[in-house]
């Protein structure tokens, strides 16, 4: 017994010791497995402080686009990568052999919902088996996709596990979530304090020590669970906040006050309110999605998250109401939505980038469309958009177009849209966004949600 112990803490002294060394150095050879808004952002953080990364993915196109430095993130300056790629730091990858000779390895891959809103855990799976079929000795796996509580200890372990590894001696495993939101210029990768919670404490320390060459601030939690779980609260509060701002704008309608006035006196108060805005509905990979990765669990569990129900409800309601307000307002110009001219603004899910996963705008258009309107639409960041087998191209965004459209409708409050022109040519304007707060304009042109 005595013998056993000593072993093994030879054998975690080594395997940490020497790990912990080459962290410190930047020797480590480092695999981010999924190169998305993600993966790719952390794989260039890290070759920046010098690190020698392998960016893994399955889509050969992203793997070409990436090898030739062709970003598809605003957070990453194509420059950069291309300089990296030069600099021998950065190679994007198919090939999962390469697993075998990283020191660690971040999974960063999607954690969709199915049509039966229950985790898609499919590809954590696959990209964890990958790795545990190259797992050796030594190795540092973290797990960074939003997923349900359990995943790291019940799913990912005994993959390896069943590989010889011992986990906290010869074998690091930790989740440590991924914050970061896609095209924000204030709070970048590094700004963000990073959440690390290992299965041993020796896990903790490295993925700990490896954060700590790329972000500020590193927190370490008590498990994987924690840490697990205080992404999802993240997301869950945003959710549900957001549903909130959503059903008192529908208040606010009612009582013809603009909401947006509301929130903004309100968030005058220096405590104890956060100002949230409402919307066209919610969008991206993972407000509309994380909350139900919780509720799943939760339901295992025997307990219905309400809350989360609540949210989801309202905030799925919205494109519907987005259409019926359309529908109204033509109908007081004795205009019916079949045949109306109608023309989008923005149908990315948020302002600033050209991400269309969960828009509401897909549904909104969709809808729309549907009831026979005709549609077209500007984005600057969405070149074109599938809309029930039907692509559309953006198309720009002209006087004579805002003109002759029947309505205008912004889903999207693009910076780059001049909403003092929309206001002055258009004859009508439905602004989910409250993009055109401030502006002054005729009796019943414009209409805030
Ligand atoms: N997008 C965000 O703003 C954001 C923010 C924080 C956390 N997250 C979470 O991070 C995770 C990744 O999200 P994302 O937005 O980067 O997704 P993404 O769709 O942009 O990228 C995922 C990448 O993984 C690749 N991939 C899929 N299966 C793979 C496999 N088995 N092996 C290797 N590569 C594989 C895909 O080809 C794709 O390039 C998700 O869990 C998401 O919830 C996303």
């Amino acid at each position: 017994m005595t013998l056993a112990y000593r072993d093994n803490t030879a054998a975690h002294t080594t395997a940490e010791g020497s790990l912990t060394e080459r962290l410190r150095t930047r020797s480590v050879r480092v695999s981010v497995v999924g190169q998305g808004y993600v993966g790719l952002p952390l794989a260039v953080e890290l070759g920046r402080v010098g690190f020698s990364i392998s960016g893994l993915d399955t889509s050969p196109d992203r793997i070409a686009a990436l090898n030739a430095g062709h970003s598809h993130t605003p957070d990453v300056d194509g420059h950069e990568l291309a300089a990296l790629r030069e600099a021998d730091r950065y190679t994007a990858t198919a090939d999962f052999a390469t697993l075998s000779h990283s020191d660690v390895v971040i999974i960063c891959v999607p954690t969709p919902l199915r049509k039966s809103k229950d985790p898609d855990i499919s590809y954590v799976l696959a990209a964890a088996t990958e790795t545990a079929a190259h797992f050796r000795p030594g190795q540092l796996v973290i797990l960074e996709s939003t997923t349900y509580p359990g995943t790291t200890e019940e799913l990912l372990l005994p993959l390896f596990e069943a590989r010889g590894a011992v986990v906290g001696e010869n074998f690091f495993l930790a989740f440590s979530p991924e914050r970061i939101d896609p095209g924000n210029r204030n709070f970048r990768l590094r700004d963000i304090p990073k959440v690390v919670g290992g299965v041993t404490p020796a896990c903790s320390r490295l993925a700990a020590l490896l954060y700590r060459q790329i972000v500020d601030k590193v927190v370490e939690v008590s498990s994987p669970k924690v840490a697990e779980l205080a992404k999802l609260y993240e997301n869950v509060f945003r959710n549900v906040n957001i549903a909130l701002a959503n059903e008192f704008a529908l208040m606010c309608r009612r009582l013809d006050v603009n909401s947006r006035e509301v929130i903004e006196a309100a968030a005058t108060k220096p405590f104890g309110f956060l100002p949230f805005y409402p919307g066209p509905g919610i969008g991206g990979h993972c407000i509309p999605i994380d909350p139900g990765y919780l509720a799943w669990k939760m339901r295992l569990n025997g307990y219905e998250a309400r809350f989360i129900h609540l949210a989801d409800d309202i905030n799925r309601a919205m494109p519907v109401y987005v259409v019926s307000l359309v529908t109204e307002e033509l109908n007081k110009r004795r205009r019916a939505i079949n045949g109306a001219r109608i023309l989008v603004l923005g149908v990315a899910y948020k302002r600033g980038i050209g991400d269309t996963r969960e828009s509401p705008a897909l549904e909104v258009l969709a809808d729309l469309r549907r009831k026979g309107a005709e549609i077209s639409y500007a984005d600057p960041y969405v070149p074109s958009l599938v809309i029930d087998g039907t692509v559309f191209e953006a198309i720009e965004l002209t006087d004579a177009r805002l003109t002759t459209a029947d309505c205008v409708l912004i889903l999207t409050d693009h910076p780059e849209f001049d909403y003092r022109r929309v206001v002055a040519r258009a004859s009508l304007v439905v602004d989910t966004r409250n993009a055109t707060w401030g502006i002054p304009s005729p009796a019943g042109r414009v209409v805030v949600l």
